[in-house]
């Protein structure tokens, strides 16, 4: 009895707990459908309890030793404590369940750039949220109620929690994403990671691209129909949402033939150094299938001329990375015959299968080929 009693108790505080500590819990209540997709985004799954390739090369970091967690700053900003040097790094529930909090996006009110990493300045104002309308743009909504048909109907108009500022251009123009995903530098001056953003007055943008609009309302005291998915990440969403912004194309040469690589995003393809881009190609004639050598584009990084970890890197050792609106052309020696039919595949390793062994990561889900976008053509 004594036994049921401890866990009763412990039940009832623990949601009571989880409120003052974690600043996504109001959120969810008015925000449902965004809570949800955030969830599964890579931002609440960013810290080394949630995200085992993180964890790998953290445990590998010779910052490790004196638990010096300068990753913090973009991989758990929401870790406050940690941040302001308070605490060292440990398990908690922010760091499992909301180390890039909504706020840590919602309170970026511009990007200070800087040589080793961008840094994101926050607003001071509590409960003061920024955000993107295009038909409130430039305005600052504050919650007011609104009596009409002589105080028989009463609409509402902001939020009742918070203010919502929609002059931020960063929240247009895709900038607000910059403070961590730019550039990252490592002690030696050396770019570890590098996205090579083209930047302008383009069509699409960080947030147009991976946060498309989807069904479903964005607050449950409104119906607006559509909301802005939050639910990024490479590790599994639906991949559908971003393969379109690559286009494969297959042109005959007289010896042989072409397959083009369209890249329509704004960003050099799969920087983060530990990532393995490939090309597949098979041509299926009579029944059986040949596969043709497979393509790499890869970025690595070393020291001495030998490939080295991104803390002991001080320069590139090779770069096929498809950069940004680039139309890559892939050359194939195999002359076509009528009636084969080339299957192309464009997917990525997570982790390098080279780079994997040395991280001892063996899960293969980390490990495997995926597909982000497959054609078939028919000679
Ligand atoms: C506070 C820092 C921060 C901000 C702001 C931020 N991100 Fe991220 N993002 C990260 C970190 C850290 C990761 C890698 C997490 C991991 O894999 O453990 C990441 C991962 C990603 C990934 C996926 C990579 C993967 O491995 O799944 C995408 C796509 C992405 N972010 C897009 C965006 C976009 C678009 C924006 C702006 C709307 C944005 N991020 C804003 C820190 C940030
Ligand atoms: C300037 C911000 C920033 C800092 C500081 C930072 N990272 Fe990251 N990290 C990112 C972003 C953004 C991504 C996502 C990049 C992408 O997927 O292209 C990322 C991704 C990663 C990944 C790939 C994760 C995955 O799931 O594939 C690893 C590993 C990683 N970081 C390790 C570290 C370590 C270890 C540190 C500290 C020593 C660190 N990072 C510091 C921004 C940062
Ligand atoms: C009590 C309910 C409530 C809570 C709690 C709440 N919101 Fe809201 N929020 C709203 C309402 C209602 C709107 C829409 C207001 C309007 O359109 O006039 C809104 C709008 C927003 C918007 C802007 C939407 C747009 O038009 O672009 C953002 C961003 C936002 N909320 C973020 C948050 C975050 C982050 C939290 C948690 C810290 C939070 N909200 C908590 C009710 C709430
Ligand atoms: C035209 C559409 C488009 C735009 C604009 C765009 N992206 Fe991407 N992004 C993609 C595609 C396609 C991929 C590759 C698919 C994937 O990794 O899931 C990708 C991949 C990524 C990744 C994951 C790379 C990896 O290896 O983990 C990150 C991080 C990312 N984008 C961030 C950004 C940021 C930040 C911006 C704004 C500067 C941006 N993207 C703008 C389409 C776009
Ligand atoms: C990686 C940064 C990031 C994180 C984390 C994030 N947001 Fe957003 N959010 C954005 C951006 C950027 C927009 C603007 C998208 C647009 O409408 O163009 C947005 C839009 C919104 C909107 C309104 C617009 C719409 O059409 O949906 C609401 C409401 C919102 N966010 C709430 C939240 C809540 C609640 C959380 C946490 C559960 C959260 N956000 C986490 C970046 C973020």
């Amino acid at each position: 009895m004594r036994f049921n009693l401890y866990y009763l108790t412990l039940l009832l505080l623990l949601p009571l707990y989880g409120d003052i500590t974690l600043e996504n819990a109001t959120c969810k209540k008015c925000h449902p459908t965004i809570f949800a997709e955030y969830k599964s985004s890579i931002h609440s799954n960013s810290s080394i309890f949630k995200d085992p390739i993180h964890k790998a090369v953290w445990s590998k970091h010779p910052d490790k030793v004196n638990n010096n967690y300068k990753c913090a700053k973009c991989h758990t900003p929401s870790d406050h404590d940690l941040i302001s040097g308070k605490t060292k790094l440990s398990k908690n529930a922010i760091q499992e369940r909301e180390p890039i909090s909504c706020q840590a996006c919602h309170t970026i009110k511009s990007i200070e750039e800087h040589k080793k990493i961008n840094k994101n300045i926050f607003t001071k104002k509590k409960r003061y949220f920024f955000s993107a309308d295009k038909q409130r743009e430039g305005k600052v909504v504050k919650f007011k109620e609104k009596s009409s048909l002589l105080g028989l109907v009463t609409k509402t108009i902001g939020s009742p929690y918070h203010d919502i500022d929609y002059s931020n251009k960063n929240f247009y123009n895709g900038n607000m994403c910059l403070g961590c995903h730019d550039h990252k530098q490592n002690s030696k001056g050396f770019a570890v990671c590098d996205m090579q953003i083209r930047k302008g007055n383009l069509q699409e943008n960080c947030i147009s691209c991976h946060m498309p609009k989807l069904k479903g309302s964005f607050v449950n005291l409104k119906d607006t129909k559509k909301h802005a998915f939050h639910g990024i990440s490479i590790h599994n969403m639906n991949i559908s949402l971003l393969s379109k912004y690559i286009k494969l194309s297959l042109n005959q040469k007289d010896k042989g033939f072409e397959i083009d690589i369209k890249n329509e995003a704004n960003h050099t393809l799969f920087a983060q150094p530990l990532r393995l881009n490939q090309l597949r190609v098979t041509i299926e004639r009579n029944g059986k299938n040949i596969a043709l050598k497979r393509e790499n584009f890869v970025r690595i990084i070393g020291k001495d001329g030998k490939p080295a970890m991104p803390w002991v890197a001080d320069s590139e050792l090779k770069n096929t990375l498809i950069k940004a609106h680039e139309v890559r052309k892939v050359i194939y020696d195999t002359p076509l015959k009528k009636g084969d039919s080339v299957v192309v595949e464009f997917g990525y390793y997570l982790v390098n299968p080279k780079s994997a062994k040395k991280l001892g990561i063996t899960d293969t889900n980390l490990i495997k080929f995926i597909v982000l976008t497959k054609d078939r053509f028919n000679i």
